[in-house]
């Protein structure tokens, strides 16, 4: 399986900051981003790794980021996406060419986790796989609701419902098939002019081929001034009691 990172967007929420380098960039506690989701990718075996980004700051990855040998990479790509807030799905879709019809590890480049997917790399067949987690806050995601009787089954994903029906936010990390590319073609874009993941997955759902299991660990976005601080204290806590 590849895998492709988004690090596209304009970051506007963290300005000033975004202003001076690109969100991906900034630090959680003490690495850069997008080192995160970097590590996720190689501790589940992905080794061949392409970097979607955007934005007045992008040759600041190629300086930190070199051809990846440092993180364990065997294969780093960089691509850039025209339109910097044309949504996470246009974004994935210049991934098109470099996927070469196999499937894709896709994670945000602001997600933080310590979850380790190795088993749903490994055992991914087709279709689509969301990662779910239960949050206190599902207003701020993809929401899934789960069928009754079926806890197994997906029925919708909300994006950002005013009224979500379960507490179950839909995290930065997906695996593809190549018919990703294909559904990403026949959505159009969103109230907010994006074009949507959630679309995406909706469309694996109408299909009936969209399966989830839950992210273990810790797992955080980090594109807020709080949820950056919040994840560069996770990561700063866990870092001085491995120390003890
Ligand atoms: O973090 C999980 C959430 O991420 C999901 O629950 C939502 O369903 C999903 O839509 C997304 O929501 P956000 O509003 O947090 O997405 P945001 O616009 O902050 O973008 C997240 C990352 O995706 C960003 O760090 C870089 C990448 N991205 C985003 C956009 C809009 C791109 O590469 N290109 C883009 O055009």
């Amino acid at each position: 399986m590849k895998g492709v990172i988004l690090a596209g967007g304009l970051g506007t929420r963290l300005n000033p900051l975004t202003l001076v380098t690109n969100k991906h960039l900034l630090p959680i506690y003490n690495k850069p981003m997008i080192f995160y989701p970097i590590e996720t990718l190689v501790k589940a075996g992905v080794t061949e790794v392409m970097i979607v980004t955007s934005g007045p700051h992008v040759g600041h990855f190629l300086s930190i980021l070199k051809n990846g040998k440092e993180f364990g990479l065997k294969h780093l790509e960089y691509a850039y996406q025209e339109k910097p807030d044309g949504g996470i799905a246009d974004a994935l879709s210049i991934a098109r060419d470099f996927a070469d019809d196999q499937p894709l590890a896709v994670v945000l480049g602001d997600n933080t986790t310590d979850a380790d997917i190795s088993d749903a790399v490994k055992n991914f067949k087709s279709g689509g796989h969301v990662f779910l987690r239960q949050v206190p806050d599902p207003q701020r995601y993809g929401v899934a609701e789960l069928d009754k009787k079926d806890k197994s089954k997906i029925v919708q994903i909300l994006e950002k419902p005013k009224n979500p029906p379960t507490n179950l936010a839909v995290t930065g990390l997906y695996l593809y098939d190549n018919k990703v590319f294909g559904f990403i073609d026949a959505i159009e874009p969103s109230n907010r002019g994006e074009l949507e993941i959630t679309d995406v997955n909706n469309m694996y759902i109408k299909r009936g081929e969209l399966t989830w299991s839950e992210l273990g660990g810790y797992w955080t976005d980090a594109g807020t001034f709080e949820t950056l601080f919040r994840a560069g204290k996770y990561w700063h806590d866990k870092a001085q009691k491995e120390a003890k």
